[in-house]
């Protein structure tokens, strides 16, 4: 899959290879310098892609969707096949995420600006988190000064995404890179584990 990317028309180029470097840099500049930190590097969303052509896809959420990185190269990769949505609580970066989807003519995927935590969407097949609570406890690299940083925020935090993951259904499949905030998941098993670019990628599964 790694064969093809968009020029600056929006046409795709088969042959040539998708970077980081290139996906970033038609990114506003604040946000490109972030990528290496916050966004999901090209590798780890053609290795999702690599999961997915095997299993059931019914569509794809990604918790906490940044500027869109993840979904809209999934779907560029999937060739709009699945829906795939993005949640996120920072209006700019939806904004952002919107001007991605239409800059790569990017299909069946959206964004919505809302917080995941408090308004949890059931019923998709696969969820996919970078680690979006991590923000609430670490100083560096960070996206703006909006959040409070809070030990006490992110133990709450997580207790609430670990209870929305209880409400699953059996089989959904949580697709975690750098984690989704802690190391134990009840009811979830784990089903894929591997160490790439520099992060931990696992599957989790809804027992
Ligand atoms: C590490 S970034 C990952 C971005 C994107 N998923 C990617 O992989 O490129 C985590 C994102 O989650 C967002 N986020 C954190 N908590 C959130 C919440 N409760 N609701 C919605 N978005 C949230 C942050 O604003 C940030 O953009």
């Amino acid at each position: 899959m790694r064969n093809q990317f968009l020029n600056q028309e929006g046409k795709i180029i088969v042959g040539d290879l998708m970077t980081d470097k290139i996906w970033d840099s038609y990114l506003p500049k604040k946000f490109q310098t972030l990528s290496p930190y916050q966004w999901t590097p090209i590798f780890v969303i053609e290795r999702t892609w690599k999961f997915l052509l095997e299993d059931q896809v019914k569509s794809v959420l990604d918790l906490g969707s940044g500027v869109g990185k993840f979904c809209v190269y999934l779907s560029l990769l999937s060739k709009g096949s699945f829906p795939i949505l993005g949640l996120e609580d920072r209006k700019e970066l939806v904004s952002v995420s919107q001007a991605m989807k239409e800059q790569w003519k990017a299909t069946n995927v959206d964004f919505q600006n809302t917080n995941f935590l408090k308004d949890f969407p059931l019923g998709h097949s696969h969820y996919y988190c970078f680690n979006p609570l991590y923000e609430t406890m670490k100083g560096s690299h960070r996206i703006d000064d909006l959040k409070e940083k809070s030990a006490n925020q992110f133990l709450k935090d997580l207790q609430s995404l670990k209870l929305n993951f209880l409400l699953l259904k059996p089989k959904t499949k949580l697709i975690t890179y750098h984690g989704f905030g802690g190391s134990y998941l009840p009811g979830f098993k784990i089903i894929l584990k591997e160490e790439i670019e520099n992060g931990e990628f696992k599957v989790w599964e809804r027992e």
